[in-house]
Formats: C-alpha cells, structure tokens, sequence
C-alpha cells in the first residue's frame, strides 16, 4: 500500500512506501538528499551510505531528474523542512531512469514553458496553482449545493449567440452553422423556469483577438440563473460566494499559498459585503483620477477597473451600467431606463473583472423590442422569448470567471498559468 507525501503527518517513526519521482537531489559524498515529489507534495529524503545496502545506494546515485521510483523510508518530523517532515529512506526501487529533463533549474523564457506545459504543470508553482484552482471549484459548487442551487448543463454546441456575435467560433453542424458557446446563460434561464435556482459549470468560448494578461480563448465559467431574485438579491449572492470561496481556499491550502508567496493579508480581507459604487460614481472617480477623457457610455478597460479597483481592499460592485454597453438582455432600471440592473465584480489588486451579471428582462413586449434593436433574428430567439410568454418572473444571474478568479487568489500576473492547457492567441499546443 502506498502512502502520499500529504499523509506523512500521521505516520511519524513509521515506514512507509511512497510512489514518485525526483524532482532534484544533492550529494555530499556519504549522504544524498532526493527532493521528491509525488502529486500531493515534496519532501526530502536522506540517503545514508553506510545505512542501506550498496545497491540502493548505486541506485539512488543513477537517479537523473524526473525518474519514477518507489521509495521506503521512515518519516521524521523536522521543522527546518518546508514541509515540517523528511524521509530517511531505507530502500528504493527506480521504475524508469528519465531522460534529460527539458526543464532545468534554471530560469526559462515563457514561451519555452509553454511549449512544454504537459512537463511544467509538474513545478511546485504550478502545481500549487491546479490544487488552488480544484479547491475554488470545490468551494464554488459546495456553497450552491448547500444553498439550494441545481446544477445543470448547458449544451456547448449552439445556434446563436449570447453576448454579441462578434467573437464566436464558428463551425459546421452537418448542413447548419453552429457556434461553440460564449455563455450558457440563456439556457440556464430556461432551466430556472424548471428548477428556481440553478448554476452551471463549463468550458466557454470567445474567438477573441485579445492578447492581454485576462484573456484566454477557452475559460470556463460558472453561471448561476435564479427565479424570483431581483438586482439586489443577486449581488449579495456573489459577495456571499466569492467571500466564502476566498475563505475556503485560506483554511484548505495554506502549503500552496505560501509556495506562491501570496500575501495573505490581502485575502484575509475578503468579507461580505462588498463596496458599490454606481457606474456613474466610477466615471467620475476616473475623472478625478486623471482619466479625463473618459466619457459616459464608453465601456471600462484594464485600466480603468484597475484604477477604480484602487480604492478598495476588497472586491468592489460597479452597478447600473449605460444600457447601450451591455448585453441585450440586461434589464433597465425601472426609474432611469437609460442604465440597466446589472453589476460587474472588479476584483482587488488590479485583477480586473470576475463576474458579469445582471437582471434579466421579463417583459415579453419589452425583449421584442431589443431583438429588433440588436438585430437578432426572432426564429433563433423564439425559444427565449417563450421564456417570457409562459408565467414570466423576475430572475437574475452572474458568470464568474474561473481563471481570472484563481489568478486573483493566487496573485499571478497572467491568466495562462491558471489552467492546465491554455489556449490562448498564438496558443493551441500542447
Ligand atoms: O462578462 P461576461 O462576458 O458575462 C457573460 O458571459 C454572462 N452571460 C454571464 C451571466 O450573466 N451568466 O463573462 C463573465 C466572466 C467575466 O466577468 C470574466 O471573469 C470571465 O467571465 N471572462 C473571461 N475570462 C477569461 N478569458 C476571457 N476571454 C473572458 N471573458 C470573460
Ligand atoms: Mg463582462
């Protein structure tokens, strides 16, 4: 029976086996240190010359960077050690001696890593990132399932478009066109009509010619649809999520955490609610701070959210937006139809927008007239429009975007490191 690296603590002046591979080791003639690592962790293990017998010693003395062994040893405590445990290890079986590892230790240019990302995601930075990223998924789902959301769904394969058809990827679908999906809202609208409340978690695309550090081409998203939830309901669902995320993630992965050196102070702040500000307030805030040229109605950049994002230390609500830069599906604010009830979350420390939500239109009369505005063709849309015919109410949803919410909590300057195989602009390999 194998143990793991993350068990060890309950195994202290016991031996055990471990399956792995060695990450690096060093020498001092009668001693050899194995950094390894197995998946759920490193540790070292010391190798004394004259404490096992001479063909273990021969073996561990053969092992090239990235070899696969067994490995027996018993664990020790030892608080010098990152991970507070060492292994003194009693014997070693290699089940392949790796060939020259591409990765060395020595620093390499993005590309080259990218390049050979099916290797990278090995590195304890990266590593660290997937773990952090699967204990925000689990936090995410874990909150809506216990907060009585349904998780549905939604097809990948589409006919038309939700937000806007300016960047979808198109493909054939036998004789007709079809578009890999950039939201699975519409659908999810469909489903809170049939289960109240409702969330999905899927891959979406967006054929963006963007090349910035929060773009990626495939990201996956999470889109929670409620019935019967107004604009105000709906922000403090998000703040209530992301908060408990944050949160989940400082208790479950303090060792990941610290191997990315994130500053934990910035997290630990992260409580419900959240500040809101007006669209209104942002623009003038802007203009205070130098954007002057900034006006009504254009949409916010990087920049500008980083600017606002400035003056919080926590994630910051930007609300009622000029209806003519969001979605077609945005409902207006009853009192000032001009703006629309809907929210942007801007996350704190320059990390930009991490979810876009708003509440739906459930005027039937009122959805005809934006079909026409934006040109959408009634038959495509006919089923959305039911949606409105059949026992309409007023409902309300927000997508949050995975990456750029790991790269937040992660502290990482550029989304490509936040998923296991990026496709990116100049990107479709490995
Ligand atoms: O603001 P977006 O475009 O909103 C929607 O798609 C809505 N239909 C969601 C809904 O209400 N159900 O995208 C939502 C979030 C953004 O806030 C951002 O975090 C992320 O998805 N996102 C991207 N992440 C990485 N790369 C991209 N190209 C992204 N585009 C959006
Ligand atoms: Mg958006």
């Amino acid at each position: 029976m194998l143990t793991t690296i993350k068990e060890v603590s309950g195994h202290v002046g016991k031996e055990i086996k471990l399956g792995g591979w060695l990450y690096n080791k060093r020498s001092s003639g009668k001693i050899q240190f194995l950094q390894l690592r197995d998946g759920t962790g490193f540790i070292q293990g010391i190798l004394v010359k004259n404490q096992v017998s001479p063909e273990v010693w021969e073996r561990a003395n053969n092992l090239t960077q990235e070899s696969s062994l067994y490995v027996w040893g018993v664990v020790r405590e030892d608080s010098r050690a990152p991970s507070g445990y060492e292994l003194d290890v009693t014997n070693l079986e290699i089940i392949q001696i790796a060939e020259e590892y591409p990765i060395a230790k020595k620093e390499h240019g993005v590309d080259f890593l990218m390049d050979h990302r099916h290797l990278w995601i090995r590195s304890p930075r990266q590593r660290a990132i997937l773990a952090i990223r699967a204990e925000i998924i689990r936090a995410i789902q874990g909150y809506l399932d216990t907060n009585g959301f349904t998780l549905v769904d939604p097809p990948i394969l589409t006919p038309s478009s939700c937000e806007g058809t300016t960047n979808l990827f198109h493909t054939k679908y036998f004789d007709e066109d079809a578009f890999l999906t950039q939201s699975g809202q519409l659908y999810m609208e469909a489903a809170a009509m049939a289960l109240g409340k409702v969330y999905s978690f899927g891959p979406t695309f967006r054929a963006e010619k963007s090349k910035t550090r929060r773009h990626l081409i495939e990201f996956w998203m999470i889109e929670p649809e409620m019935a019967f939830v107004d604009h105000e309901g709906n922000l403090k669902i998000q703040e209530e999520l992301v908060a408990h995320v944050v949160q989940q993630v400082l208790a479950n992965c303090e060792q990941e955490l610290k191997t990315l050196g994130r500053d934990l102070s910035a997290l630990e702040k992260v409580k419900a609610p959240f500040p809101r500000i007006t669209y209104d307030e942002a623009v003038e805030l802007l203009h205070r701070e130098g954007f002057t040229d900034f006006t009504w109605g254009d949409d916010f950049g990087a920049p500008h959210e980083t600017k606002i994002a400035e003056s919080f230390d926590r994630p910051v609500f930007i609300t009622h937006y000029p209806t003519e830069v969001k979605a077609f599906y945005m409902k207006p604010d009853p009192n000032r139809p001009e703006v629309v009830l809907c929210a942007d979350l801007i996350a704190p420390e320059g990390y930009g927008e991490i979810i876009g939500g708003s509440q739906r239109i459930d005027d039937p009369e009122l959805l005809k007239q934006r079909y026409e505005e934006h040109h959408l063709p009634l038959e495509a849309y006919q089923w959305y429009l039911d949606l409105r015919k059949y026992g309409t109410v007023p409902h309300s949803g927000f997508g949050l975007g995975l990456e750029r919410t790991v790269a937040w909590i992660c502290g990482l300057d550029h989304v490509r490191e936040t998923i296991p195989f990026p496709r990116m602009l100049n990107r479709l390999y490995p």
